[in-house]
C-alpha cells in the first residue's frame, strides 16, 4: 500500500483575554483606523500569566484528539512549533507529551516562526509516508505578546497569543498532496527576537532586546514576492491549474499580504479563511488556527483541495497542497 498524510482532527485554544486596537492605542500612538487599514486587525488574544506555550497546546491537543476519535496513546510523534517555549529545554513537545499522558513515541519542538505549522506539516508528513511514525499531532503554540515590545507601534499592533492542533495518520487514501519548505538566513537583520541570554549578557545593545524586531515595509515586499513564487511551486509540482484549489488557508500577517497571494490564485476572498481580524499574527499557530476554523464550522469538506501557506523569520517560507 502507498502510504499517504490524512489530517484525521483538528483543535485550536484562544485565551480569553482581548486587547482591541482602541485599548492598543492607548499605549502607544496609533489608531483603530490605522491599524485595520494596514492590517485588517480589529483585536488580538492576549495569554494570562498563569498560560504557557505547553498548557495551550494542551488545549489545542485535546480537541484534535476528540475530533479524531483516538486515544492519545496511539500518537507517536509529537512536533511543537514555537518560538516562545516553556523552557530552553526540556522542549515544549516533551511537556505536552506528558500532560496528555503519553510515554512512548519521541517528541520534539521546531523552530521557523511564522512558517512553524508548514514546517512540521512537511516533517509529519515525510515520517508519516516513510513510515517512521503512524499518528503524528502537530502544534503551533505561541505566546507572541511576551516577546512584543509594547512600545514599538511598528510591531505591538500585530501580534496575538494562541495555539493549533492537528491530528494526522496513516493512509490508504490522498491527503497531504505535497510540502514545499525553504530558509535563507541572508534577511536576519530585517526580523529577528534575540534570546533573553543575549540581553542579560549585553543589554546595551539595542539589538539584544528579547523582543520581535521588524522592519516591516521590507518584510513586507519579501513576503509578497515569495508567496506568489509558493504557489506557482505547489501548482506546479501537483500538475494543477489554479482553479483545482477550492480553499486557501494562510498565515495571517496582513490582510493585505493575503489578498496579495488570492489575487495570483485569481481566488475571490470568499474562498479564503480569514482569522486575522479578530486573531492578529498568532505565528506558528496560525495556519492550524485558522484551518481548525474552518472545518468546524463547515466550510472546509472533506475531498475539497487546500492550500496553505506562510512566510516568516529566517526568512522562512512554505506551503501544503491537501485533498481533506
Ligand atoms: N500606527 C500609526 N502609524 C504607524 C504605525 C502604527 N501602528 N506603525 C508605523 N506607523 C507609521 C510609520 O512610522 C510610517 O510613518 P512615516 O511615513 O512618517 O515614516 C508610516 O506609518 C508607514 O510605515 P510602514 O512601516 O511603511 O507601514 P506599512 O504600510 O508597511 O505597514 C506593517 C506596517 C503593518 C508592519 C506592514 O509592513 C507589515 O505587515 N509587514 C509584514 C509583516 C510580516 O509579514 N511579518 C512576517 C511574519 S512575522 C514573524 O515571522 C515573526
Amino acid at each position: 500500500m502507498i502510504r499517504h498524510t490524512k489530517i484525521i482532527g483538528t483543535g485550536g485554544y484562544l485565551p480569553e483575554t482581548t486587547y482591541s486596537n482602541e485599548h492598543i492605542s492607548t499605549l502607544v500612538d496609533t489608531s483603530d483606523e490605522w491599524i485595520f487599514e494596514r492590517t485588517g486587525i480589529k483585536s488580538r488574544h492576549i495569554a494570562a500569566a498563569h498560560e504557557s506555550a505547553a498548557s495551550m497546546a494542551e488545549t489545542a491537543a485535546r480537541q484534535a484528539i476528540a475530533a479524531a476519535e483516538i486515544d492519545a496513546s496511539q500518537i507517536d510523534l509529537i512536533i511543537v512549533a514555537t518560538g516562545t517555549p516553556d523552557n530552553v529545554y526540556p522542549s515544549t513537545a516533551c511537556l505536552l507529551q506528558h500532560r496528555l499522558g503519553i510515554k512512548t513515541g519521541v517528541a520534539f519542538d521546531i523552530q521557523a516562526a511564522c512558517s512553524g505549522a508548514i514546517f512540521a506539516l512537511s516533517i509529519a508528513d515525510q515520517y508519516i509516508k516513510s513510515g517512521m511514525a503512524n499518528t503524528v499531532l502537530i502544534i503551533g503554540s505561541e505566546l507572541c505578546s511576551r516577546i512584543v515590545d509594547w512600545t514599538d507601534r511598528g510591531t505591538c499592533i500585530l501580534f496575538g497569543d494562541g495555539a493549533g492542533a492537528m491530528l494526522l495518520t496513516a493512509s490508504a487514501e490522498a491527503g497531504v498532496l505535497s510540502t514545499h519548505i525553504h530558509s535563507n538566513g541572508e534577511f536576519e537583520n530585517l526580523l529577528y527576537c534575540s534570546n533573553p541570554q543575549a540581553a542579560a549578557e549585553a543589554p546595551e545593545n539595542a539589538a539584544n532586546s528579547g523582543c520581535i524586531t521588524m522592519r516591516g515595509n521590507e518584510v513586507f515586499k519579501v513576503a509578497v514576492n515569495t508567496l506568489e513564487r509558493i504557489v506557482d511551486e505547489t501548482l506546479e509540482a501537483n500538475g494543477l491549474e489554479k482553479t483545482a484549489i477550492d480553499w486557501l488557508v494562510p498565515h495571517q500577517a496582513n490582510i493585505r499580504i493575503i489578498a496579495a497571494t488570492a489575487k495570483k490564485l485569481k481566488m475571490p476572498m470568499e474562498q479564503v479563511v480569514v482569522t486575522l481580524e479578530t486573531q492578529g499574527n498568532t505565528s506558528s499557530a496560525s495556519v492550524l488556527l485558522a484551518f481548525n476554523e474552518a472545518v468546524r464550522d463547515g466550510r472546509i469538506q472533506r475531498g475539497q483541495v487546500v492550500l496553505m501557506e506562510a512566510f516568516g523569520a529566517g526568512f522562512t517560507w512554505g506551503s501544503a497542497l491537501i485533498k481533506y
